[in-house]
Parts: C-alpha cells; sequence; structure tokens
C-alpha cells in the first residue's frame, strides 16, 4: 500500500522527502507539523492542483476538487461554503436525524444489506439537500445515477491511474494502465459523470420553473442568479449545478466509507459498545433517541467517532496539492509545480501521538471522562489542509455523530456467524484507492431489546 510506502521513506529520511521522477518533482509529507507548516501557513502558494487529462476524459472537470487553483474553482468553493459553514450546516440538522431514524428501520428490516444502506442513507440526505428531490425506494433513478457517478471516479481514479498522471514515474511498474481500449472506456465514464451531474439538476429545474421546487441548495444558487441583473445567468446556473453534484460526489464514499468502518470496528470490539451503551443509557435515557443536543454530554460516543476516523484512513494521501512558486522548507528547495502528499495515513499512525496505533481505542482521546484536547483530533489532518481542506467537514462530522450513536443506542452489532456455528472475525482491511472502502465483511446486527425495536417504531411513527 502505497501510504505505507511512504510512511516507511518518512521514518527513513525524514519529514519532508523529496522525489524528482521524469520532470515531476514531487514532495512526500509524513507529519502533521509539517503538512500544516507548509500546507496551512503557505496556503497561498500551496493550493493548486495538479494538471489531470484524465479529468477532463472522464467527465469530472466540473468538480472542483480536481480544479486548478483559480477563479471557476474559486467561485464554487465559495457558493458551497455557504452551506457548509459551521453555522450553515445545523440547519440540516432534523434531515440527519429523521435519515438517522429510517436507517435503524432499514437495520431492523434488512440487517444484511447494512453495506448497502449506509450508502442509500447518505444519498437520500444529500438529494434532498442538494436538489430538494425526495428519495424514496432503493430503486431511485437518481441515486442509480449517482451511484454509476461514483463508482466509475473510483475506477477512472484508481489509484494507478489517478498516480500514474501525477507520478509519471509509475508507468513503468504496474500493467493495469489503460491501454488501446481507454479512450473508448473514457467516453462511457464521461457520460456516466455527466448525467450524473445534469439528471437531478435538470429535474429540479423543471419544478423550479414551475414554483413547485423544494427549497435547496440547487434552487437558492438559482434564486441568486435571478436577483442579481449583472450577472451572466448562464455562468451562475453552471455553478449551481456544479456545487450542487459535488455535495453528492465528494461527500458520500467518503462519509460512508467511515460508517462503515464504524460497523467494523464494532464488530470487532465489542467491550466498546458495552461502553457506549452505559453512556447512552445514562445521558439520553429508554425513552427517546439520541439528538444533536445530546452531542457535548457524550464525551465516549464522540471519542468513537473521532477513532473510527483515525482507526483506519478513508483518504490515504489526501488530494496532491502543488505549489505555485519556488519556495524553501526546512533547508529545502521546493521547485514550483511541485506535487505536494500530506501522508494522511501516516499521521494517523505517528505513535507518537496514537500508541499502539493499529488498535481501536476510544479511550485515547478521553482523560476524567472528558475529550483530552491535549490529544490530537484526527480532524485537523483527515479532512486536509489549507485553502483545499474539505469544505464538507462539519457536516461529515454531524452526519457521523448522528448515525453512530443512534445505532448505539438502539441495536448491538455482532461478528456473524457461519454455518457451524463458528464467528466470522471481520479482518478490518481496506481497499486500496484514492477513496478507501472496507474490504467487505459481514455482521450480525440485531435490536438491543424488545423495547428498543419499539423505540424506533414509536419514534417514526412520531415523525411522520
Ligand atoms: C468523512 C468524510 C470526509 C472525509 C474523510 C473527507 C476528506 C477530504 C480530503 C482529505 C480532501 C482533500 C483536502 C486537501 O486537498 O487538502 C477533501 C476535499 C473535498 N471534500 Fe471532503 N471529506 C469528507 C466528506 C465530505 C463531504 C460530506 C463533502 C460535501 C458535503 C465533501 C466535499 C469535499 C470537496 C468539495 C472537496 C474539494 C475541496 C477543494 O479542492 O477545494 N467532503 N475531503
Amino acid at each position: 500500500m502505497m501510504g505505507q510506502r511512504f510512511k516507511e521513506m518518512n521514518d527513513k529520511y525524514g519529514d519532508v522527502v523529496y522525489l524528482y521522477a521524469f520532470g515531476q518533482p514531487m514532495i512526500i509529507i509524513g507529519s502533521h507539523e509539517a503538512a500544516s507548516e507548509l500546507l496551512d501557513k503557505r496556503s497561498a502558494n500551496y493550493s493548486d492542483r495538479q494538471p489531470s487529462a484524465m479529468r477532463e476524459l472522464a467527465g469530472w472537470e466540473w468538480t472542483f476538487v480536481l480544479m486548478p487553483y483559480g477563479l471557476p474553482w474559486r467561485r464554487r468553493r465559495k457558493e458551497m461554503h455557504q452551506f457548509f459553514n459551521p453555522t450553515a450546516v445545523s440547519q440540516y440538522q432534523p434531515l440527519q436525524q429523521r435519515e438517522a431514524l429510517n436507517f435503524l428501520k432499514k437495520l431492523l428490516e434488512k440487517p444484511d444489506t447494512f453495506l448497502y444502506q449506509v450508502r442509500h442513507s447518505f444519498a437520500s440526505t444529500s438529494m434532498r439537500i442538494s436538489y430538494g428531490i425526495e428519495v424514496v425506494d432503493e430503486q431511485d433513478p437518481y441515486v442509480a445515477a449517482v451511484e454509476r457517478g461514483v463508482a466509475s471516479f473510483n475506477e477512472a481514479f484508481v489509484p494507478g491511474a489517478f498516480l500514474v498522471e501525477t507520478f509519471p514515474v509509475l508507468k513503468k511498474l504496474p500493467d493495469w494502465f489503460p491501454g488501446a481500449g481507454f479512450k473508448r472506456t473514457a467516453a462511457a465514464w464521461k457520460k456516466i459523470a455527466h448525467n450524473m451531474r445534469d439528471a437531478p439538476f435538470e429535474k429540479m429545474m423543471k419544478s423550479w420553473m414551475t414554483g413547485e421546487a423544494e427549497s435547496s441548495i440547487a434552487t437558492t444558487l438559482m434564486q441568486t442568479a435571478l436577483d442579481k441583473t449583472d450577472i451572466d445567468i448562464a455562468e451562475q446556473q453552471m455553478v449551481a449545478r456544479d456545487v450542487s453534484a459535488v455535495v453528492y460526489a465528494a461527500g458520500a464514499d467518503t462519509t460512508m466509507s467511515t460508517v462503515q468502518i464504524f460497523f467494523m470496528a464494532m464488530a470487532c470490539y465489542p467491550e466498546v459498545q458495552v461502553k457506549a451503551r452505559a453512556e447512552l443509557d445514562a445521558v439520553v435515557g429508554s425513552d427517546r433517541l439520541p439528538t444533536f443536543e445530546d452531542h457535548k454530554s457524550l464525551p465516549y460516543i464522540t471519542a468513537i467517532a473521532k477513532e473510527s476516523m483515525r482507526w483506519q484512513s478513508v483518504v490515504p494521501l489526501g488530494i496532491p496539492h502543488r505549489s505555485l512558486e519556488d519556495d524553501e522548507f526546512r533547508g529545502y528547495f521546493i521547485p514550483k509545480g511541485s506535487a505536494v502528499i500530506a501522508n494522511l495515513y501516516a499521521f494517523s499512525r505517528d505513535e507518537r501521538v496514537y500508541p499502539n496505533p493499529e488498535s481501536f481505542n476510544p479511550e485515547r482521546f478521553l482523560k476524567n471522562g472528558k475529550i483530552n484536547t491535549e490529544v490530537r483530533d484526527p480532524n485537523t489532518f483527515v479532512f486536509g489542509y489549507g485553502r483545499r481542506i474539505c469544505p464538507g467537514r462539519h457536516f461529515a462530522e454531524a452526519s457521523l455523530f448522528i448515525m453512530i450513536a443512534s445505532v448505539l443506542h438502539t441495536l448491538t452489532i455482532d461478528q456473524a456467524v457461519d454455518q457451524h456455528g463458528e464467528s466470522i472475525a471481520p479482518e478490518a482491511k481496506m481497499t486500496y484507492g484514492v477513496l478507501s472502502y472496507p474490504v467487505p465483511f459481514p455482521c450480525s446486527i440485531k435490536p438491543r431489546s424488545a423495547d428498543h425495536a419499539a423505540l424506533i417504531h414509536t419514534s417514526l411513527a412520531h415523525s411522520d
């Protein structure tokens, strides 16, 4: 795995490793301190992205995740900020709460499909927020369109392909690098990616024109276009389209993978669930589900969320930044155009900060029953750095908290049992990619008791 290989390099040669291959200077950063010094403190110089042929070929030119530092990126990022800054995200809490409840219902009904239900739950939330589209069933065409889209992104930017572009030296290594059929595949990907961006937006536009659209990110941004006389409406429409779509494109699999990691951890560490339940029973009680108001009173749940972020890396190498000008750092010369990689995987395994890093241990974040602010919060690095830091991070943290609290309050997660009655321990392995996911694993999910199942049903009845 690349994160591990880079980590070994950093362990041997220091926090900042400089590589030069085929005209592409590259810096591998091996510690959070160095990443912060360079990417946060000098963010004016380190916020560009690598040019990418794949971006255009595979139809992802509209996602600002990969856009170079410049006006089109800035404009989209600014628009996104108004919906996802720490104050703005609180408006989504009622929706997140309701979706968490629907999620519990699905887990009661079809526990074996839990990995899929995590995906569906986030799809449903973001369709509503982005477009005001209500997702009813599991075969929803817009959800299917985005699912295909994200899958094609993961294929197009499979670490090999992605890294080959960034670091041409790797071209020599593997033989999966796309060959002759590549252009045809890319054309198919492009269609899928554009359909994902356009289909829900067009649906929203139709109902918006007739005044029937539910308020959403897309309608708010379209309204801005109309309110301003001096603005180019077509341009603003494109921005509205791109920003609405990026919420799902960049947010879905990252959050989904983290929630799946949480399930994987719970199946491996039953004693963590016991402690979580004790906290939930004391703070929330048995008559209701946890809410966002409980957040501050649930340090152990908060610690589980942090440890789920740290224990396995969802974006192990972040997204490479690129420098705009020559620079010098700790005595090294960093030429302009360098790819700068923050090895987030290595930061999560920094033994000075997280002793015994392979073990899932929420206690590492606690002291005297409170969150210990002296231990580095993984949220300070898992979302990247500087002007490119993940704009969805407050929303992601909130999604994670409410899902974890709701699940632990009502359900028990155990290892699955095979036909001989033997427990199947999850391997706790991640796939390797720009985005990484738990290798699919089975687990058993049951209500904690008949009363807890009833609580889910009565909460559903009250939420209608
Ligand atoms: C656990 C969940 C998530 C993780 C671990 C995560 C992680 C990341 C990372 C590492 C980056 C690259 C930052 C950098 O270049 O330094 C990033 C960028 C980004 N993320 Fe997230 N993310 C998550 C959830 C979300 C959500 C929910 C959204 C949308 C609502 C989102 C939208 C974006 C966007 C648009 C960018 C590109 C920013 C830019 O290039 O300016 N992410 N994320």
